[in-house]
């Protein structure tokens, strides 16, 4: 297993992962490909969104590839945290291909994650979850993570936010 940035190497896959998300808007929102939007544009966009823009921080994504070149999972690292990010998603966002969850992939990814955000010089990494995300949750605590206040969002939605130190 390896992390991978994006290149059009990746695009049948990537693709393909869209295809195999369970309806929700896929996750993280960097991933999401829109139709009519040729994959080479998409890498641009993607490019530029990652040097930060608007209210936007900078970050990296990565693939969690597998032996057989397989995306396995998507992971967004952001390189600090503006108001937002501290209260609602943190310094990382990732998630697991709906047919290779519950296999401890997302654990593995998190800890790839946390070794780039040590790279970074990031001492206190912010990981959050949705109240009733509970896989999440045990990813985050697997890793380390030390609970801190919930932050609940305008229209109602309670987000648990754990600390991990390094
Ligand atoms: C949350 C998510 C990343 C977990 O991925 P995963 O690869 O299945 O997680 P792991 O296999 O590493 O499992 C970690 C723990 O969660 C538990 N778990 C996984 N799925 C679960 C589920 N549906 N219900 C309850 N527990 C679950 C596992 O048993 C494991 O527990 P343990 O370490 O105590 O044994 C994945 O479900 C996902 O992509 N969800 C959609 C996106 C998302 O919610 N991302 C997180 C917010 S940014």
């Amino acid at each position: 297993m390896r992390l991978e940035r994006p290149s059009l190497k990746w695009e049948k896959e990537h693709i393909a992962y869209m295809k195999e998300w369970d309806g929700d808007r896929l996750s993280p929102s960097s991933f999401r490909l829109k139709e009519d939007v040729p994959y080479e544009v998409y890498l641009e966009e993607l490019a530029v969104q990652d040097e930060g823009q608007d209210n936007r921080v900078p970050s990296t994504n990565y693939f969690l590839v597998d032996d057989n070149e397989r995306i396995i999972g998507m992971v967004n690292i952001r390189y600090y945290l503006n108001d937002y990010l501290r209260q609602v998603d943190g310094h990382i966002g990732a998630s697991i291909r709906p047919s290779e969850r519950r296999k401890g992939y997302a654990t593995y990814l998190l800890s790839k994650a946390l070794n780039i955000t040590d790279q970074l010089g990031i001492r206190s990494v912010l990981v959050t979850c949705n109240e009733d995300n509970i896989a999440s949750a045990a990813v985050i605590l697997n890793n380390g993570g030390v609970e801190d206040e919930s932050f609940t969002e305008p229209h109602g939605n309670i987000v648990r936010r754990f600390w991990i130190e390094r």
